[in-house]
């Protein structure tokens, strides 16, 4: 077994519900430590609450558990972030740079922190999104994540600090939720589907939008950091490309195993977001670098998803 004591913040969130027990079965849980403002109480491991908004408290934990590693999750996103702009901003941003300067002070060896299609914009080539393309971002989660990408760049360059970065897609998961995104819609959509009832989709029918299976999310997370140092050419952050899909074409994947299932659509606020981001992804510097691929396409994305919502209404 690798030898790397870790630090999950956030670890109660949709990510880290599932990157705890991926990283326990690597590393064993004794040394995943994961933390969330609540109780976590998925992993089996040490758990502690914090607020990662608190450096001395982060900093003792760091200092208690000997970390070597910190998966900074903590975020505001999307959706609710345009409601509490200033938090949102602040939340995001202080959490980051609290990491990145235990880093910096030897605190700690390496850091994954994830970006997000968020950080492009209107002005953004809409279909295969270049890794290095215009970013004018227009939400104030895509401006902290944007603005956060350079930040850690840096923080490489400047002080050696090793931050590896992803720019996830929509994460589509069946263990833990997600929590305030415009990419939501695509994890609802199968409770509604599973209980028998409709869905009212709040974006249009034709919104394409990058999306990807929570398994090979975590697989990427885990590859990018496991990946040696000399082949990280980017630290900024990774495009990610998984499954590209409208909630047209998902109300008829799903409904070739629930032929009943309904969906309306009423689009809101953000439906605005989701038009400003890209409809698919150029993942082909992390496949370079790091060989990167996808195992998930939306049919075997469907049955799973499918299972798991049942399996968990069931329990
Ligand atoms: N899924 C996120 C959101 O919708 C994007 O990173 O905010």
């Amino acid at each position: 077994m690798e030898m790397e004591r870790i630090l999950v913040l956030g670890a109660g969130g949709q990510i880290g519900t599932e990157l705890c027990g991926y990283l326990s079965d690597i590393y064993g849980s004794e040394n995943v430590v994961a933390t969330d403002l609540r109780p976590v109480k998925s992993h089996v491991g040490p758990s502690e609450i914090l607020d990662a908004s608190d450096f001395d408290a982060l900093e003792n934990i760091v200092n208690t558990y000997q970390i070597t590693t910190v998966y900074h999750l903590v975020a505001m996103l999307s959706a609710t972030a345009e409601k509490h702009p200033v938090k949102g901003w602040d939340l995001n941003m202080d959490t980051l740079f609290h990491v990145l300067n235990l880093a910096k002070d030897k605190k700690i060896q390496k850091v994954f922190w994830p970006s997000s299609i968020a950080v492009f914009g209107p002005t953004t080539p809409k279909h295969n999104t270049p890794q290095r393309t215009i970013m004018e971002p227009t939400t104030v989660y895509g401006i902290s994540k944007s603005a956060g990408e350079l930040w850690c760049q840096y923080y490489h360059q400047k002080y050696g600090v090793d931050v590896r970065s992803i720019r996830y897609p929509g994460l589509i998961s069946w263990k833990g939720e997600p929590g305030g995104g415009t990419t939501d819609y695509a994890v609802e959509i199968f409770y509604s589907a599973v209980k028998g009832e409709k869905y009212t989709s709040f974006l249009d029918e034709k919104t394409y939008l990058p999306m990807m299976y929570m398994n090979d999310a975590i697989r990427a997370t885990v590859n990018l950091m496991r990946a040696e140092k000399e082949k990280i050419h980017i630290r900024t952050s990774y495009n990610l490309a998984g499954i590209s899909f409208s909630p047209k074409e998902l109300h008829a994947a799903i409904k070739t195993t629930l032929p009943e299932f309904e969906v309306d659509y009423a689009p809101d606020f953000r439906q605005d977001i989701a038009n400003s981001w890209p409809a698919s992804i150029d993942d082909s510097s992390a496949q370079n670098d790091w060989d990167w691929k996808p195992k998930y396409d939306l049919k075997t994305m469907c049955a799973e998803m499918i299972e798991g919502v049942k399996k968990k209404l069931n329990s």
